[in-house]
């Protein structure tokens, strides 16, 4: 074959493109098209949890772990992530993750050393944001982002990050 273009394995290939965050609105907006993209046509969970990390782990800057946690016989079960390996059960209630499960509202922690009862996977980590992962009513698991920044993460990453989870689960089963 003579083009690139020919091939199948080269034309599957996404471009991720980078995403400059100093407009967090216009960035998050641009990381929305790319993993709607990303995840067209695929509705495995596991599938395009694992793309949706990798996404957020390459696009959004001081980050030391971006992953999942799914919600398995009642229990949170450690699922697709970036960074270090991290802690793999955590029941609702416990920590960061537990919280946003069993409230259902994202968890937006500027300092975790203050939060109480913040699991620590990673001894670099300083804030953390969870949001829930919620599809028709059930709870499929958790997002969780951290960082070795205090206060990384504020009004306008839990507003992107709320609206990317709402992708996430509209395209999974
Ligand atoms: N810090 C989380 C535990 C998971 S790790 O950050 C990957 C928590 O307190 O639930």
């Amino acid at each position: 074959m003579d083009g690139a273009g020919a091939e199948p394995h080269i034309a599957n290939m996404f471009e991720l493109k980078q995403t400059d965050f100093t407009d967090k609105a216009a960035g998050y907006a641009e990381l929305e098209k790319q993993l709607g993209a990303l995840l067209h046509g695929e509705r495995d969970f596991i599938a395009n949890c694992a793309n949706a990390a990798a996404l957020l782990w390459h696009s959004l800057p001081g980050l030391n772990w971006a992953g999942i946690y799914r919600l398995v016989d009642g229990e949170l079960v450690l699922g697709p992530f970036q960074g270090k390996p991290a802690c793999v059960r955590i029941k609702p209630g416990r920590g960061v993750c537990g919280t946003a499960a069993a409230t259902r509202r994202t968890v937006l922690v500027p300092d975790v050393q203050a939060f109480p009862g913040h699991i620590a996977c990673d001894a670099a980590s300083r804030s953390e944001i969870v949001v829930p992962l919620v599809k028709d009513g059930v709870l499929l698991g958790v997002l969780d982002l951290d960082s070795p920044e205090l206060n990384r993460f504020d009004a306008a990453d839990q507003a992107g990050l709320e609206r990317l989870a709402t992708t996430l689960v509209a395209a999974s089963v």
